[in-house]
């Protein structure tokens, strides 16, 4: 029930709709009450020659003497009716149909929004497939469920009528003809008790089904690089296999428990019946009496049946809804805390206070960061792999938050600052760019979505990107595929790095953003990352010490700590990791080719 009043909430932008609808259900149950009446006057009256009723003397005047006006009134007022009966039929599929999906992809536009926001270390724990999953599969529970109320309610109100009727006629017959109810209640309620775990699993193995679609797709070169597609479909075939054999199952439960309805109100029927054919046997009750009491018993169980097997293949979507209403209720690890401030462009002083952070199910990946970084600092982050050179720049977008410690920006705690704001001045560049599937001007508007068409190609000439760009059929209108795919490697990294420009952010983060490409384009990258660093504090992440000749301080890691910092001479006489590093990456070089 508690789960109802969530999802009513999203009728109510379409209050409108929702009456018209329920007008179009009343409008609907008088025109098939009224259905029968132009052939009982074409019989009765047309025909018969009984006295018309009061209605056609009203509608006809002084022509209700004449038979053929009469039957031409019963003839003419059937196919109106018929008329009406349609037109209704296609107002309300209208109607439904737009109400179910509107509300439909509200649901599922707060569940996308809401899950976007959730913290990587969700993204971390959940498969995308998942999501897609909840956000494209389930989502439609929470309007379905709305949806099944009106024909639930115009069943029960037909069931009270009925019973009344009946219980006006004969008060044995309609209480016995109810003492099945309590017996449909807790069969009801022992299938929905045992059904949903059963759902939940069915659900699971449909999710995974789609996730190994969705991680085969994305992972299609690797799949056809190793040759791996019949693995892939096996894999495939798998797990789809047991996903229908579950939901085979699960259907013939369904079929099992509808089984048990209709048995259920048989054998009222049965009792009704007997109980009614022996009252006529002892001639307390006429054949047709009889006869009128079961066609009334037939129409209360009807929508009782109808009832109990709503429930039960409503649970179907009531499991939907609770995990995908689990899914909005998941808190984002890190939001903004109360009282959150939006700050003003940064200077870009960053200092990190006995920071420590690990995943989860891991230990220590990073142990006591200390250190300070004033405005315009350029910093290089070096060390081995595995040492936490990604995860510390992370944490400063809060893409993380520390375990302990704290990250402040310009003297104060980045927690203190609204997300929106904090990551508003700060670019990321990655070591293996993403771009969106369209075109380059708006992967570079990306940075500053109202940037004009000039400043696009001002920050793509100077990420060095303007020239190649040019010399593409499309020029700026190139669309890049997926992720990117149609450019090189070197050629989406420009492009980032000019949406860096256009971002112009006062803190700038670089993750390896020159290690996937060959020395000639890094030196053009290099070049125009230098010229993105003027005047803001950097984090360049980088395994090739050639790289950071131009910065400030080098901070040296190793498993999470900080072991070294200072300038590259210094570093070569007091840190004995960064020697080591920077021997082993000159030696080749001295070799002759
Ligand atoms: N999302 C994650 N969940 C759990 N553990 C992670 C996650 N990302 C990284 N790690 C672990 O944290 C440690 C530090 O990883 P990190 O990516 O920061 O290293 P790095 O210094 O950037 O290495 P590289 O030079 O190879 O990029 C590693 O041991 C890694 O296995
Ligand atoms: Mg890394």
């Amino acid at each position: 029930m508690r789960l109802y009043w969530r999802v009513l909430h999203y009728l109510k932008p379409y209050r409108g709709l929702a009456v018209a609808s329920v007008l179009i259900i009343a409008a609907t149950a008088m025109a098939s009450l009224l259905t029968p009446w132009p052939l009982k006057i074409l019989v009765d009256n047309a025909l018969g020659g009984a006295p018309p009723p009061r209605i056609v003397v009203m509608i006809l005047g002084p022509l209700a003497g004449d038979r053929a006006a009469v039957l031409a009134l019963a003839v003419a007022g059937g196919l109106f009716i018929a008329f009406f009966n349609n037109l209704m039929h296609v107002l309300e599929n209208y109607v439904n149909t737009k109400l179910n999906l509107s509300m439909g992809l509200d649901f599922r536009s707060d569940l996308f929004r809401h899950s976007q926001r959730l913290s990587m270390a969700f993204h971390d724990r959940r498969r995308s497939g998942m999501l897609i999953y909840q956000i494209s599969y389930q989502c439609d529970a929470a309007s379905g469920l709305i949806m099944a109320v009106p024909p639930l309610a115009t069943n029960a109100l037909t069931l009270f009528g009925m019973f009344a009727v009946i219980y006006l006629i004969d008060p044995k017959l309609a209480l016995l003809s109810v003492s099945i109810v309590p017996l449909l209640y807790y069969s009801t309620r022992y299938y929905v008790k045992h059904i949903q775990p059963q759902i939940v699993r069915v659900k699971g193995f449909e999710a995974e089904t789609l996730s190994v679609i969705h991680e085969a797709i994305s992972m299609i070169r690797v799949i056809a690089a190793f040759g791996r597609e019949d693995h892939e479909y096996r894999r495939y075939r798998a797990q789809g296999t047991q996903a229908v054999d579950e939901r085979v199952r699960l259907t013939v439960r369904q079929t099992l428990f509808s089984l048990a309805v209709n048995m259920t109100t048989a054998c009222g029927t049965a009792l009704v019946l007997g109980y009614g054919a022996y009252h006529a046997l002892k001639g307390r009750l006429t054949v047709g009496e009889l006869l009128v009491i079961l066609s009334y018993v037939a129409a209360v169980y009807k929508p009782l049946e109808a009832i109990s097997q709503t429930v039960g293949s409503l649970q179907d979507q009531i499991v939907s809804l609770r995990l995908t209403l689990e899914l909005l209720d998941t808190i984002p690890e890190v939001s903004d805390p109360p009282g959150a401030r939006v700050s003003g462009r940064a200077l870009g002083q960053v200092a990190f206070e006995g920071v420590q952070f690990r995943y989860a199910d891991r230990v220590d990946t990073l142990k006591e960061i200390d250190f300070e970084v004033v405005p315009g600092q350029r910093v290089a982050l070096v060390g081995p792999t595995g040492a936490g050179k990604t995860t510390l720049i992370s944490l400063i977008l809060r893409f993380y938050d520390p375990t302990h410690g704290r990250i402040l920006l310009d003297g104060e705690d980045i927690r203190s600052l609204t997300l929106e704001s904090l990551r508003k001045q700060v670019s990321l560049v990655l070591q293996e760019p993403l771009l969106f599937s369209d075109t380059i001007a708006n992967n570079i508007r990306y940075g500053r979505l109202d940037a004009t068409m000039d400043e696009i190609i001002d920050a793509a000439k100077a990420a060095n990107a303007h020239q190649f760009i040019c010399k593409l059929p499309d020029g700026y209108d190139t669309v890049v595929g997926e992720r990117g795919a149609k450019l090189s490697g070197g050629e989406r990294q420009r492009i980032s790095v000019a949406r860096a420009f256009l971002k112009n952010a006062p803190i700038l983060l670089l993750d390896e953003p020159t290690s996937s490409i060959d020395s000639r384009t890094e030196a053009v990258i290099l070049d125009a990352l230098d010229r993105l660093m003027e005047g803001r504090t950097t984090f360049l992440v980088a395994h090739r010490l050639s790289t950071i000749r131009s910065v400030d301080t080098i901070l040296v890691m190793d498993q999470g700590r900080v072991v070294g910092q200072g300038s590259h001479e210094s570093l070569l006489h007091t840190c004995p990791l960064y020697r080591q590093l920077y021997e082993l990456q000159s030696a080749p070089q001295r070799q002759p080719a």
